[in-house]
Formats: C-alpha cells, sequence, structure tokens
C-alpha cells in the first residue's frame, strides 16, 4: 500500500540562545491513504513541531518528508506551495480573521489564490452546509461559540481541496460535548470525502474516539506506534501504558486534571490472578471497552506453594456506574474482586 505521508529520519534542530536543542530526534512513521491518524504526546513532546514540517511550514534538519509521493525538498517554492495547498490544517485557538464574517473567512485562501469571487463565494456555501453553518454566512467569529469557531475553520481548511487534513490539538479549548460534535464531523469528512486525517492530541479519548492509528511521541522520539486497537491491548512502552492505564498526572491537560480530581476520593478494589492469567490486557481491555480510568495502586506477584499468585489494587473513579461496569467487567474475565477499605501503602 502506498502511503500519503511518509516520513523517515526526521530531525529537527532549533538553535537557541542556550544553544542547540534537538526537538525531533529520527523519526520515521507512514501514513496511509484514508487512515485518521493520533499523534499523541505529552506538552513539549515535539507533535506540532512533527506535523509543521508535514508541509515545510518548518524546515527539517535532516530526513525525509515525502507527501503524495513527492520529497518535500525537491519541489520549487512554486511546487511547494500548490503541495501545501492540497494539506489543510486546523488549530486549537482556530486561528480565524476577526475583522473578516465567516463566508470571507472561508474564501480567504481561495480568493487569495486567484480564484473568482463568485466561485469562491459558492465553494464556500458548500461548505458551510457541510460543516452545518450555512445560517452563518454574515457573522463575524466573535459572535460564534468555540464549536462554531471550529466548524468555520474547518470549511476554510477544506476550501482548497485538500487530501490531507492535520489537526492541531483542535479540540483541545472544547468542552466535552463540542469535542464529541467535532469530532463526528472530522469522521464524516474523512469517510464522505475520502480525506485522509492526522489528529494531534495528548487526550487518549480523542484517539480512542476517532483514530485507527496512533503514534506515540516521546521527547522528539516515536516510542510506539501501530493499530489503536493494538496499542490499547498491547502497549508495548512504558509511555503507551502510561497514557492508557491512569498515568494521567503526567499529562497537563483540564482532563488529566479532572481525572485526578476523580481518582482522589477513590473506592479501591483489590484484583487477584493466578498463575497463566496476566491481568495487563484484561485491564487495557476493560479501560477501552469501559472508556474510564483507572489508577493501580499496587500491583505485585507473590509465589505461594510454587505458583504464582499475583494481586493488583486499582482506584477506581468517582461514578458509581463507572465502578459497577467496572467490577462487573473483571468479574466476567474470572478475576476474583474484592473492595479494600482503608488506606493502600
Ligand atoms: N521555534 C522554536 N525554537 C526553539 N524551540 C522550539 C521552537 N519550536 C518548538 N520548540 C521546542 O521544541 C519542543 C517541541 O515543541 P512542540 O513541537 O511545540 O511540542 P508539542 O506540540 O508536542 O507540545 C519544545 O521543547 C519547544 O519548546
Ligand atoms: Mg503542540
Amino acid at each position: 500500500m502506498s502511503s500519503i505521508v511518509s516520513v523517515s529520519n526526521l530531525t529537527k534542530v532549533f538553535s537557541t540562545k542556550d544553544g542547540d536543542f534537538e526537538a525531533l530526534k529520527g523519526i520515521d512513521l507512514d501514513v496511509e491513504e484514508g487512515d485518521i491518524y493520533g499523534i499523541i504526546g505529552m506538552s513539549g513532546a515535539g507533535k506540532s513541531t512533527l506535523v509543521r514540517c508535514f508541509n515545510f511550514l518548518e524546515r527539517p534538519t535532516g530526513g525525509h518528508v515525502v507527501v503524495e509521493g513527492r520529497d518535500l525538498a525537491e519541489l520549487s517554492d512554486k511546487e511547494l506551495r500548490e503541495q501545501r495547498s492540497r494539506i489543510g490544517m486546523i488549530f486549537q485557538n482556530f486561528n480565524l480573521l476577526m475583522q473578516k464574517n465567516v463566508m470571507d473567512n472561508v474564501c480567504f485562501p481561495l480568493t487569495t489564490r486567484g480564484v473568482k469571487k463568485s466561485e469562491a463565494r459558492k465553494r464556500a456555501k458548500e461548505l458551510l452546509k457541510t460543516v452545518g453553518l450555512e445560517d452563518k454566512a454574515k457573522s463575524y467569529p466573535a459572535q460564534l461559540s468555540g464549536g462554531q469557531k471550529q466548524r468555520v475553520a474547518i470549511a476554510r481548511a477544506l476550501a482548497t481541496n485538500p487530501r490531507i487534513l492535520l489537526c492541531d490539538e483542535a479540540t483541545s479549548a472544547l468542552d466535552p460535548q463540542t469535542t464529541a460534535s467535532i469530532l463526528e464531523l472530522l469522521k464524516r469528512i474523512n469517510k464522505e470525502m475520502g480525506i485522509t486525517i492526522i489528529v494531534i492530541t495528548h487526550q487518549m479519548s480523542v484517539v480512542r474516539e476517532i483514530c485507527n492509528r496512533v503514534a506515540i511521541i516521546e521527547s522528539g522520539r516515536l516510542v510506539e506506534n501501530g493499530t489503536v486497537e493494538r496499542v490499547f491491548t498491547h502497549p508495548k512502552s512504558r509511555a503507551a501504558r502510561k497514557l492508557i492505564i491512569g498515568g494521567v498526572e503526567e499529562l497537563d491537560s483540564p482532563d488529566a486534571n479532572r481525572i485526578i480530581e476523580e481518582l482522589h476520593e477513590e473506592k479501591k478494589i483489590r484484583i487477584v490472578f493466578s498463575e497463566n492469567s496476566s491481568y495487563e490486557p484484561v485491564i487495557s481491555n476493560m479501560i477501552m471497552t469501559i472508556g474510564s480510568p483507572v489508577n493501580i495502586l499496587r500491583a505485585d506477584t507473590k509465589s505461594v506453594n510454587g505458583t504464582a499468585k499475583g494481586e493488583m489494587i486499582l482506584g477506581l473513579p468517582s461514578s458509581v456506574e463507572a465502578q459497577d461496569r467496572i467490577i462487573d467487567y473483571l468479574k466476567e474475565h474470572n478475576l476474583e474482586v474484592e473492595e479494600v477499605t482503608g488506606d493502600v501503602e
């Protein structure tokens, strides 16, 4: 299969007054046509730098970026401009033109490329319909909600008929309900328009919701990639485990803070497993199925009469409904479950 974006041994060094800083340290990554590809990592990991290299908004220091079969380093300025128009981009803070109304925002990438005004307006009207804002053409960004602003930004990003849409933390400033509706729209754009989507996020929930594949970036390195299902059920790297299983305190997001709050006054359970049952796939499958975080407070294995016996203590989220679902799931998977009272050392 041919990749629509193929990155090999990509490096990026920033020269700063404190010396050189290596933001990307040899990244290899392939995005296939039709993917909704997640790039996840903590703040400062290098995600934005990486996607800015996909359209040469950032020039790599080393390595290759091949988009739709073209090595970007070999393109003339004019060819690069054309190639860029085939990659739309949206951001956390929408980047709309505040002095222009919605219609003119969407027309902007077309009129600046010499498309006739009447033609641009026709295309913009279609796109506003696609994103569900046909009645807002004359509104100004300040009059819109965050979700509506992001819809305008999506319509604008699609104006030039791109084959790829890069979304850099596009839902990070939105509440969960608005996030869900924007993710739904992105899914529809992927399916109905056949646009490949690359989603940068620090939220595992976003990856779980829409991506088919995911790459985990940590300190400028790609530490793990694969199908979302595989990474969730069989995480190989410490970073992936941390992102999936309760390592949320490492993530600096309102979402993570909320989860930490929820886990604070937590209900604890002990699960016991025996010789051949490994708990890890069960726990990560459970998290994926139920979509609720748990906190692993203790895990150890003892040898009892020559056979390995293990126990694990989990902190559960505060929602009683989620607790019940977690306990039912574990019991259904033949683990002994009991409630723990008091502190766990
Ligand atoms: N233009 C720049 N000059 C110097 N350092 C930069 C520049 N852009 C990004 N960096 C640094 O590179 C690292 C990765 O940044 P970024 O790609 O924005 O991370 P992320 O998007 O994962 O939060 C950070 O430590 C950041 O400070
Ligand atoms: Mg970023």
